[in-house]
């Protein structure tokens, strides 16, 4: 013998490996699809937990003077807009329990806020969340869940319209120009492809309480297996499958 415990069924039983690292959600979908809401939705219903959510936008790339004085022909729907070496460098540190400086971008001046960051301490739950989070292989590597919220495009461009007039300073002309030359066709070639990758599409974004509920619950079954085997170390599971 091995030594290796065994289950009065014959079966190996191995000592359960313990979820050491945070549970990585991964959320996605087209702008203004409503992802913010689900996310603060998902955060509120997981209140006793430590939960932390990552967005994608406060890895953009600052613009130079040049580039931000021709802002209209900059193209932020591009993969290439973000920084995302720093996000995973970001998203590895917390991963690994640790704290990280989260920069914070202004999308009125397309800059970042050189001296300011946003700390963000370690959990257990880290919801990362943008238009292209589906996109780099390495950054969905890091993801335990990914969830793709599906929204008519009609009701995002409204959104969109409502949103980058009130809250980012821009006149509903440039926001349809900008809509028809760069966020539409990005959304085609890079987001609605990256739709492949999501283990649960939801319809209608933050209006789907139901799908948030069940992917809540899923949430909860695995950070509870987590904690379990926090609280008895050593307790036991069934590896292999029996067989009659
Ligand atoms: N963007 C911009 N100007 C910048 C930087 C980004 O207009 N300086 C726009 C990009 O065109 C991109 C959008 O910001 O389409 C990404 O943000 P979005 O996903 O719309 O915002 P969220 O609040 O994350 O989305 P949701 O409404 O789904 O919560």
């Amino acid at each position: 013998s091995n030594g290796a415990a065994v289950h009065a069924n014959g079966a190996e039983l191995v000592p359960h490996s313990p979820l050491r690292q945070p549970f990585v959600i991964g959320v996605s979908g087209g702008t203004a699809s409503g992802k913010t809401t689900v996310c603060d939705m998902i955060i509120q219903q997981l209140h006793d937990h430590r939960v932390v959510l990552i967005n994608q936008d406060s890895f953009y790339r600052g613009l130079t003077a040049e580039e931000s004085a021709r802002a209209q022909d900059y193209n932020f729907d591009h993969p290439d807009a973000f920084d995302t070496e720093q996000l995973l460098e970001c998203m590895g540190q917390l991963k690994h329990g640790l704290p990280v400086n989260v920069p914070i971008y202004d999308f009125t001046n397309h800059r970042r806020c050189s001296e300011r960051f946003r700390k963000v301490n370690a959990s257990d739950v880290i919801i990362l969340e943008g238009i292209l989070v589906f996109h780099d292989q390495r950054v969905r590597n890091l993801m335990d869940m990914k969830i793709f919220v599906d929204t008519d495009a009609d009701i995002r461009l409204a959104r969109r319209i409502r949103r980058d007039n009130f809250e980012r300073g821009r006149s509903v002309i440039s926001v349809l120009d900008q809509y028809g030359r760069f966020v539409k066709p990005a959304f085609e070639d890079f987001v609605l492809p990256s739709k492949k990758y999501a283990d649960v599409i939801i319809p209608r974004g933050g209006d789907n309480h139901v799908a948030v509920d069940l992917i809540v619950q899923h949430i909860r079954t695995k950070l509870g297996m987590h904690d379990l085997c926090k609280i008895f170390p050593n307790v036991y599971v069934v590896q292999s499958t029996f067989q009659i």
